[in-house]
Parts: C-alpha cells; sequence; structure tokens
C-alpha cells in the first residue's frame, strides 16, 4: 500500500491534499462527512444492507486530506459475494461506496483521486471486480459500465441504469447471476455498540 500512495501522493505533490489510508483516529471525522455531505438517507440505501455491522475491505477505506490533515474526502470499498457463477460458486467482489468530499472542496479532482488510488489499490491486492450504485454520468469515466451486472440485482430496491462494475480481471464477472451478499470481516459487539 505504501508504494501505491507514494505515487499517487507524488503525483498529486503540487495539489493541497493527499490521499491516505484511514486510521482509526480518521472515523468520526469521515463520519462526521458523510452526515454532512449525504445526510441520514444514506442508511436508508440498499447498499447499507451490505456494509451494516460490516468493516471495510482490508486496506480499502481511504481519506483525502488538506494540508492541515484533515479528512476532506472518504471512500470505503466492502468484500461482497456478487451472486454465483455457471457453477454455482461464488463470485468474490468489492462493492464502492460511499464516496464523499467535502462540498467546500468540491471540483478540485480530489473525487477522482479517490477513485483511481481506490482501483489501483483493489487490484494491487488482487481483487477481480468492483461494483457500485451511482450515476454513470460520473463513474464511467473511471471504468465502470452496466453491462456485466445485468445478472445481478442488490438486496434491495436500486436504478439499474445506476448499477455499474469495473473488471479489475477480465471476464471476472462472466455468468455472474444473483443477489449480492456481504461478505466481509463483521464489526465487533463493542464496535456496533460504540457506532
Ligand atoms: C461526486 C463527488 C464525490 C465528486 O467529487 P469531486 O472531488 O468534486 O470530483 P472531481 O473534482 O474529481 O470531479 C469533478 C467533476 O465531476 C463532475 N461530477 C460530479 N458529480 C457528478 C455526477 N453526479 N454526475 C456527473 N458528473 C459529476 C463534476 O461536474 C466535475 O466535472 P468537470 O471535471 O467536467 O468539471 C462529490 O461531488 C460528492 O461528494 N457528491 C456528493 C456525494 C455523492 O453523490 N457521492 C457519489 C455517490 S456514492
Amino acid at each position: 500500500m505504501a508504494t501505491v500512495l507514494d505515487s499517487v501522493r507524488a503525483f498529486f505533490a503540487h495539489a493541497a491534499f493527499t490521499i491516505d489510508q484511514e486510521n482509526a483516529g480518521d472515523i468520526v471525522a469521515r463520519e462526521r462527512l458523510l452526515d454532512h455531505v449525504m445526510g441520514e438517507a444514506r442508511f436508508r440505501k440498499s447498499s447499507e444492507k451490505l456494509r451494516r455491522n460490516r468493516l471495510p475491505a482490508e486496506g480499502l477505506a481511504l481519506v483525502a486530506r488538506d494540508a492541515d490533515g484533515h479528512v476532506i474526502g472518504t471512500v470505503l470499498l466492502w468484500n461482497v459475494e456478487a451472486g454465483v457463477d455457471a457453477d454455482g460458486n461464488a463470485v468474490p467482489a468489492l462493492l464502492l461506496g460511499p464516496l464523499a468530499v467535502d462540498c467546500a472542496h468540491e471540483g478540485k479532482g480530489i473525487g477522482g483521486a479517490l477513485m483511481r488510488a481506490a482501483i489501483t489499490e483493489a487490484r494491487d491486492r488482487g481483487h477481480g471486480a468492483v461494483l457500485l450504485v451511482g450515476d454513470p454520468e460520473y463513474y464511467e469515466r473511471f471504468g465502470f459500465f452496466a453491462d456485466e451486472v445485468q445478472h445481478l440485482v442488490m438486496p434491495g430496491p436500486f436504478e439499474r441504469r445506476r448499477f455499474l462494475a469495473l473488471e479489475l480481471k477480465e471476464g471476472w464477472l462472466d455468468g455472474a447471476a444473483g443477489v449480492l451478499v456481504a461478505s466481509g470481516r463483521r464489526l465487533s459487539a463493542e464496535r456496533r455498540k460504540a457506532a
């Protein structure tokens, strides 16, 4: 991870922000940012069913920091099973979201930097595909399209045109069909109580 983030840092050396691994001390600031940007509605999304009481995928909680180290952007990815393949085997994948940038810092390339760092890190960690629910007008620039998830469904209401995927390994989602299921590490009872 250090290598990936070093190269992302070097690329954005001129910028007024850096992309970093989230640490335990960032969680409160991240949640505050998400409340501010997305409000309570974020807890009613179908994606939330795949995140509730789970930890993000290993090494795939990233933040953007301003020059003072404050969290001004966040992206999280989650382990899921993207249905089953033609042989009936579960298809491991990642669900991306939420992605959010502090309103005061929108349009500076922070969302894009978070997306590119997350995709690079997911690929380096050997993942096969990333799925998300979001505006195609934004996510297509990162290679996300609806084609490969035609036979997959979210575990709740979702707009088919906004259900997108990026294969990190060619053909990873071939034949994948069924409902997405959470498969990530569970939050401990203590962490659930604190949340
Ligand atoms: C979407 C979001 C993460 C983009 O962050 P950002 O740092 O402003 O993004 P970037 O600076 O990398 O890119 C900005 C570009 O994306 C475009 N863009 C932003 N949201 C868009 C959307 N929903 N649809 C189409 N284009 C969008 C902007 O118009 C801008 O275009 P330009 O480069 O042609 O001017 C941020 O606006 C945000 O937090 N929105 C609220 C939360 C949200 O909707 N998250 C996504 C769903 S999980």
